[in-house]
């Protein structure tokens, strides 16, 4: 079996990198594509009854570049706009094209319980191997009471997800978190506590890409008006990278699929390293294609032969033990600064311990 198969909730993925929900997941020809390409799970796109509005506006993406290279992105899309009849027959589609593949659903819904439970039970006898709950989409929803203003709320998060679990019967459900709170271990909490076996972080951060000097309109523009979106890529990986280590360092026993701002496998095993059990990736093949897993696959297997490392699960969390609080580094610099002074110090007691010419030289000006 190859190094970089991982086991996680039960569910066997040939290697670690997954599909982030959006737009390359959005129906079952371009989840075969992901599969097809060698990623080794997809998040399908969040889709929710089909009586749920959804209205998505044009444009609804906007780039940040930095010397022509694109280093932040923000949306302000909607959930699927599919009917959810037609996710039941992608999931199917999809599964049979690609059987080895774990394809987790993404749903989201409005606060009643049946509606979660009916999404819930469709979705996973389509064919789903497992659910991610969408408790984090930061535009749009919220307004609605949906997404991030619930994920925003932990009493909701843990209800919501028990929900959800009690409908699953067994399979495995990840909650996904909202980058877009104070403290995200709040809600990781609160959904371990709801029977989650996993937390996917993060989802996008709230933000305005920029503003157009000409017209004075923020972006993207829709009909000279704009609306706060997601942000996502290069420019998150930060604050991802932090968020996926406090709700590692606050937990234990709860899987984790980190996200944010993973370009090549760099990234990927950086969040590793802060206690990521999977990595997804969303705006990464939107901006470079499916095939980025090909490096991504490459660049971690070197990465753990260079280390000694025999699997995925030996690298993780590995960064985890270096972080402390300013306090501790204000200390560990003193501690440091005396040990290196009393180094140089020489004094006549000392002669003998080592050859006669080292304590000379010791005492000689250069
Ligand atoms: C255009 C776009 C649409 C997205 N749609 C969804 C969605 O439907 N459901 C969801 O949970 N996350 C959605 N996301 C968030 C991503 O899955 C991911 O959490 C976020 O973009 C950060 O990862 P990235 O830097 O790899 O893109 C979307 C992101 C983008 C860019």
């Amino acid at each position: 079996m190859s190094k970089l198969a991982v086991t996680v909730d039960g569910l066997k993925f040939k290697n670690p990198f997954v599909i982030g929900s959006g737009p390359p997941s959005t129906n079952a020809k371009i989840m075969t594509k992901a599969f097809d390409a060698g990623w080794g799970g997809v998040v399908a796109k969040t889709t929710s009854l089909t009586d749920t509005e959804v209205v998505n506006v044009q444009p609804r993406y906007g780039k940040l570049k930095s010397d022509k290279t694109n280093v932040g992105f923000q949306n302000i899309e909607l959930i699927s706009d599919a009917p959810f009849e037609d996710w039941e027959n992608w999931f199917k589609e999809t599964k049979d094209n690609s059987p080895d593949g774990i394809l987790i659903g993404s749903i989201m819904e409005s606060y009643e319980k049946g509606r979660w439970q009916e999404l819930a039970a469709r979705c996973l006898e389509s064919g789903c191997d497992a659910l991610e709950l969408n408790f984090s989409c930061p535009h749009g929803h919220p307004e609605k009471g949906m997404g991030a203003a619930m994920g925003q709320d932990p009493a909701m998060v843990e209800e919501v997800t028990r929900w959800v679990v009690e409908a699953a019967g067994g399979k495995p459900v990840w909650a996904k978190m909202t980058p877009n709170i104070t403290d995200i271990t709040i809600p990781a909490l609160a959904a371990q506590r709801g029977g989650a076996s996993g937390v996917s972080a993060i989802n996008t951060i709230l933000a305005c890409i920029g503003i157009n000097l000409k017209t004075l309109r923020p972006q993207p523009t829709v009909e000279g008006h704009s609306t706060f979106g997601g942000y996502s890529y290069l420019a998150v990986k930060p604050i991802a990278l932090r968020m996926v280590a406090e709700i590692a360092q606050a937990t234990s026993g709860l899987s984790i699929s980190g996200i944010g701002g993973v370009t090549n496998s760099k990234d990927a095993i950086e969040h590793i390293l802060v206690g990521a059990h999977t990595v997804q990736s969303c705006t990464g093949p939107m901006l470079q294609g499916f095939g980025m897993v090909d490096e991504m696959c490459e660049g971690l297997e070197a990465f753990l032969d260079q280390h000694g490392f025999d699997s995925v699960d030996e690298a993780r969390g590995k960064a985890l033990s270096y972080f402390t609080t300013h306090h501790h580094l204000v200390e560990l610099q003193a501690d440091a600064r005396e040990k290196k002074a009393a180094a140089k110090r020489f004094r006549d007691k000392e002669w003998g311990e080592g050859d006669i010419q080292s304590g000379t030289d010791k005492l000689t000006s250069e």
